[in-house]
């Protein structure tokens, strides 16, 4: 193309004018985030960014200009990729320190404890019944004789208060811990007319030898339901509910006639064994069942004790150890691991909710 010299003069002129403006722009340049700063880059080194522009049109400088414009725009671009660097340097140490740094953190990371087992099964097990439309009642660990024994039905030389080896808080008081967490059951038909629907979940005491199977401490939920015309086949229901909910749609359960001083007829629930589906494994000892829980209709005498009129009224009672339902849901060979408070036990329940 043939350029006339005023017009090389002007077109050059310009060049310089622009290239002049833009390094003036490039030495404010400011970034606050990565977007931002690629935004930048794009806009004057890309390769339809101004610089390119320029080198564009720097091929129809003149020769005899050529040096002196050229070399402005080298200068251009490099005090462009230089600044670009800058503030993506910037930008790198602002997030490693400066401002990002907060410090109301504590120095070391937060260990964060996980929910123990026992917690996560008692919470299922008292969900699964909160379905049915039971409420948790809470009461003492420390409670007398008559709320964990006379209230219930065992007479002062029943053979029957053996079955349970008792820790007396003072010698030769009635005061003691509490064996079972009937005695809440107890204090609630006390205080209450029926229909009483509850389960009361808590620490429980036997002065049993400790062993991989056996503690001086563990834990229940009891439940407890009062109304007219409750019946057994109402219990059974409810067992069966909650069987099913905890190990699995495909449970079944089996009722055996057992006995307890505060229940007639009482029986022992087992479930279809959750380990090898009651075809019989060394678990459940071949049997393809295993224990769970005790359960009965509230004998009428308990009803009497508490202010509840046996000719009105009937009920159901169950109760169940937490650990024994985590052992069969987690497989937990040893008791004791259950009160060690080992960390590498705990943590392998982190996922359970
Ligand atoms: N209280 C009984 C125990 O601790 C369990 C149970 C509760 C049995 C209710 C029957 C009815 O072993």
């Amino acid at each position: 193309m043939l350029t006339l010299p005023d017009e090389k003069f002007k077109m050059i002129f310009d060049m310089i004018n622009k290239i002049n403006d833009l390094l003036a722009e490039i030495n404010q340049l400011k970034a606050t985030g990565k977007d931002e700063l690629e935004a930048l880059r794009i806009k004057y080194l890309s390769k339809k960014g101004e610089i390119a522009l320029l080198m564009n049109d720097f091929r129809s400088v003149a020769a005899e200009q050529k040096r002196e414009t050229g070399q402005k725009l080298n200068e251009l671009k490099e005090k462009a990729q230089a600044k670009i660097n800058e503030l993506k340097e910037l930008l790198e140490n602002q997030r490693s320190s400066g401002d990002f740094v907060d410090l109301t953190r504590t120095a070391y990371p937060y260990s964060v404890g996980t929910r123990h087992p026992l917690s996560i099964v008692g919470k299922e097990i008292c969900d699964i019944f909160g379905r049915l439309g039971f409420n948790i009642a809470e009461g003492p660990e420390i409670e007398d004789d008559w709320h964990v024994f006379s209230s219930l039905n065992f007479a002062p030389d029943h053979p029957a208060r053996d079955m349970q080896d008792t820790f007396f808080v003072a010698y030769g008081t009635d005061i003691l811990l509490r064996t079972h967490t009937s005695s809440v059951q107890t204090r609630v038909m006390e205080k209450t007319q029926p229909p009483i629907r509850i389960i009361c979940p808590g620490r429980v005491y036997r002065n049993e030898a400790i062993s991989y199977r056996a503690h001086c401490f563990f834990h229940q939920v009891e439940g407890l339901y009062i109304g007219k015309n409750v019946s057994f086949a109402d219990l059974k229901q409810a067992l069966l509910f909650f069987a099913k909910e905890m190990f699995g749609a495909g449970t079944k359960i089996r009722l055996r006639p057992s006995f307890f001083p505060f229940t007639e007829p009482s029986a022992e629930m087992d479930i279809s064994c959750n380990l090898c589906g009651g075809k019989g494994c060394p678990f459940c000892k071949h049997t393809g069942w295993v224990e769970i829980l005790g359960c009965g209709m509230v004998d009428p005498n308990v009803l009497d004790n508490c202010g509840i009129d046996s000719q009105i009224y009937s009920g159901y009672a169950f109760g169940m150890g937490i650990e024994r339902i985590a052992n069969l849901k987690y497989q937990v060979k040893d008791l004791r691991l259950f009160s060690e408070n080992d960390v590498r036990f705990l943590r392998q329940f982190e996922s359970a909710t």
